[in-house]
């Protein structure tokens, strides 16, 4: 792999990896067969620690079992679970971007699905989770009685994690439609935190509703509602931007939804730091399945459940139409 990457997972205790056993890990040379060390990672040696570990990967996710603490069925399509975790699983999901997989404790382990946590307090060892109902994978989680089993941490959900997690005293732009309003609350926990101004565009998208004000109330940010499948509503968003000095935007939505947002930032013509929601498939988490894979401008396969792509380059890469 000639390209330079980034994985969510280097340096956690997550790492090395089921990738690092077969030669595929997205940082280390060395673990990727070559015989020299040529990688641009500056935290603590990957491929030392797989040494150490006796040439295996290290701890893997387990699933736990969390008490269903409260399902609130706040939209036909919409249900929230609070869930009860350990302090420290909870502490764990606390990043934007994080997220876990759910299932049934009766079903078997191909209906896990991926779900971004809202909110998470490590005090009390709770976190909450906005389901929309859709398919099989969640349908089945409406039969889970009073236990859900839970798969996690992950921490890939959001794509430029970097930039948002360096933006300090700054003005920010969040924009979220439908159920992708979710994982923007964590977002914006972690950006209050650091001193940032926020103006949070909320689009109700098909639902038609807003379900996070729950989350958000007495938070410090301006509210906007729009509609960014209305011309208007995309006239309007390209104003507030134009007229913001905003130095990071965070997209949350569809990869149709990001790219109308990348055409209203490609028009100002300014350096704006892009941070989008990861709309890949995934099924394991781990790099292993094939689900999430995605084809860099570098020819390079790559996992999305563990790869930071700069996300211009993925919606590139993806060819969705504006
Ligand atoms: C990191 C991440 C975080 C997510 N967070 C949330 C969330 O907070 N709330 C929420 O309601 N949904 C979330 N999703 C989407 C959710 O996982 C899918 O809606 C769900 O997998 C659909 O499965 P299904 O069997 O119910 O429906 P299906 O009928 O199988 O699929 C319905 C739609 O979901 C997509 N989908 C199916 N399987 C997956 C999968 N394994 N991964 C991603 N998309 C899939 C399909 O392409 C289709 O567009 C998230 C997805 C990812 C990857
Ligand atoms: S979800 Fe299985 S490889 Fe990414």
């Amino acid at each position: 792999m000639s390209e330079r990457l980034s994985c969510i997972d280097a340096g956690s205790e997550y790492c090395p990896c089921h990738l690092a056993e077969t030669n595929d890990c997205l940082i280390c040379s060395q673990l990727q067969g070559k015989s020299f060390c040529d990688c641009n990672w500056s935290g603590v040696c990957i491929y030392q620690n797989f040494y150490w570990c006796g040439n295996k990967k290290n701890d893997v996710r387990t699933v736990v079992e969390g008490k269903i603490i409260e399902r609130k069925r706040v939209h036909e399509e919409i249900v929230v679970f609070k869930l009860a975790v350990t302090k420290t699983l909870a502490r764990q999901l606390k990043q934007p971007g994080s997220y876990v997989f759910l299932r049934d404790p009766e079903k078997p382990y191909f209906f896990n699905v991926p779900m971004s946590i809202m909110d998470a307090n490590e005090n009390t060892g709770e976190i909450h989770i906005a389901a929309q109902i859709i398919g099989p994978k969640t349908k089945s989680l409406l039969e889970c009685k009073d236990k859900i089993l839970i798969k996690g941490p992950y921490w890939n959900g959001v794509l430029g994690i970097k930039n948002l997690k360096i933006t300090k005293g700054e003005n920010v732009l969040i924009a979220a439609r439908g159920i992708a309003l979710a994982p923007s609350v964590l977002a914006i926990k972690y950006l209050l935190k650091n001193d940032n101004k926020i103006t949070f565009i909320m689009d109700p998208g098909k639902l038609g509703m807003v379900f996070v004000h729950d989350y958000i109330k007495d938070l410090k940010l301006k509210t906007i509602e729009l509609n960014f499948k209305e011309e208007k509503g995309v006239k309007d968003f390209s104003n507030i931007l134009k007229n913001g000095n905003y130095s990071l935007v965070y997209s949350a939505g569809s990869d149709r939804f990001h790219k109308r947002v990348e055409k209203a930032i490609d028009e100002m013509e300014e350096n704006i730091k892009f941070v989008i929601t990861n709309n890949s498939h995934m099924c394991c988490g781990e790099g292993v399945c094939g689900s999430c894979s995605h084809k860099t401008k570098g020819g390079n396969t790559v996992k999305m459940c563990k790869c930071q792509l700069d996300a211009k380059e993925l919606l590139e890469g993806r060819k969705v139409n504006g």
